[in-house]
């Protein structure tokens, strides 16, 4: 029998990773549900082609076009936050793929959560802004929640013949160091948004490519890690490895350092917690070591990535500090995109709203709402 599985945020990057691996385990997959913001074209053409149970695009504006689109077909089509809740959580699915950006995959994912699906979960926000409101969620409804983003599983991987977490010594995630790694700081006021649009490794969604130029991907990652694998920020490193071979480490207290590695396509990770435990053919060209030739690995330049010891504090503050460095990120990321700030002014704009912040909320689903609400304000007044 095929697994049935809802994607969210099908329309992007991983979504459409996600639908070339679920056409090349055909039929071992069935799509039950798939969601998108804005881009109706897209969505419908996936629904006629893959017949979901439901499919709800967030922005009511497209609820008619996507209608129109998807006429004759079975699928029940939604919109809005309760459209996407919907398909999260009643479409039928075993597993749950949440690739939707930012902080909006937080409520159809912890809804899809408290349901006891399982989740293949790239959406690395969700976790960064509700870490503890998610793990205590999926320990209750009894959901598993597989890492899809290269680095976690690689370490998911590492840790598979671990038989404490005291024998761990340290996580190791790798960075490529994203298109500014060798460019002098000097040089920085003067990027543009196509240069940080050019990742050297990976071809991704543009919020997650301006968080690998800033390297704020790597402390969302951090933040990630520390809830994904119970690890606190200590025994949680990063090194810069610029050609994105080895997806991450995990150092064992022996000294033993065991690693993951594979070619810089998110299928091979999107297909691993499809498939998990058991494991499919490569959904891609195999890895050629003697072609890639060497691999380097180097210390990340703190200074000049000002954004890697942000995150570390707001995720050793804990609370709802991640929350809202998240937002700030989000908010200053956007307004980048927008060319109305310059990419030197991302890190400002984040130390500042976690400088000004005064924590009034607790960590419950609430007050991290609350939290991130108040962060996108005061990050869209910084000039
Ligand atoms: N891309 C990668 O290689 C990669 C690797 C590791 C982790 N991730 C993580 O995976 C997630 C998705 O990244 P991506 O690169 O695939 O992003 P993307 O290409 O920008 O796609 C984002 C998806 O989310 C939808 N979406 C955007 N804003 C939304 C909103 N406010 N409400 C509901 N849906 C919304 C988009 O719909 P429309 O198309 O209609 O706008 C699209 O389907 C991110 O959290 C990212 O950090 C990505």
């Amino acid at each position: 029998m095929s697994k049935k599985i809802a994607i969210l945020g099908s329309t992007g990057s991983i979504g459409l990773s996600t639908l070339k691996v679920v056409q090349k385990l055909k039929p071992a997959f069935q799509v039950t549900g798939l969601t998108a913001y804005r881009n109706a074209k897209e969505l419908a053409r996936q629904v006629r082609l893959f017949r979901p149970k439901v499919a709800a695009i967030l922005d009511w504006k497209f609820f008619p076009d996507l209608k129109a689109l998807t006429k004759g077909t079975p699928t029940q089509i939604l919109a809005g936050e309760e459209g996407l809740v919907a398909v999260a959580a009643e479409s039928g699915a075993d597993l749950v793929l949440s690739a939707i950006v930012g902080a909006a995959g937080l409520k159809p994912t912890l809804a899809a959560i408290q349901k006891g699906k399982d989740i293949a979960l790239a959406n690395k926000e969700t976790m960064v802004m509700a870490g503890e409101v998610v793990t205590r969620a999926a320990r209750k409804s009894g959901s598993k929640i597989l890492p899809v983003d290269s680095e976690h599983c690689a370490v998911f991987q590492c840790l598979a013949g671990s038989s404490s977490p005291k024998e761990i010594h340290k996580i190791i995630l790798t960075a490529s160091g994203g298109p500014f790694r060798n460019l002098d700081k000097k040089h920085f006021p003067k990027i543009t948004r196509k240069d940080a649009l050019n990742h050297p490794t990976w071809r991704m969604g543009p919020k997650i490519t301006i968080d690998s130029a800033t390297l704020m991907n790597k402390g969302l990652e951090v933040i990630e890690a520390h809830f994904l694998f119970n690890t606190p920020f200590e025994k949680i490193d990063i090194v810069i490895h610029p050609e994105s071979i080895i997806h991450s480490m995990v150092e064992y207290i022996d000294g033993s350092v065991l690693a993951q590695l594979g070619t810089t396509d998110m299928q091979i990770p999107i297909q691993y917690a499809m498939t998990y435990p058991a494991r499919g053919n490569s959904p891609v060209e195999r890895l050629d070591l003697a072609q890639v030739g060497r691999l380097q690995f180097e210390k990340p330049d703190r200074k000049k990535f000002p954004c890697v010891d942000l995150a570390y504090e707001a995720g050793k503050k804990g609370g709802t500090y991640p929350a809202v460095l998240n937002a700030a990120n989000e908010v200053a990321v956007g307004r980048f995109l927008n060319d109305e700030i310059p990419f030197t002014r991302i890190p400002t704009i984040i130390s500042n709203t976690l400088r000004k912040y005064r924590p009034l909320t607790n960590g419950t689903l609430d007050g991290i709402l609350r939290a991130d609400h108040w962060a996108r304000q005061e990050a869209s007044k910084i000039s």
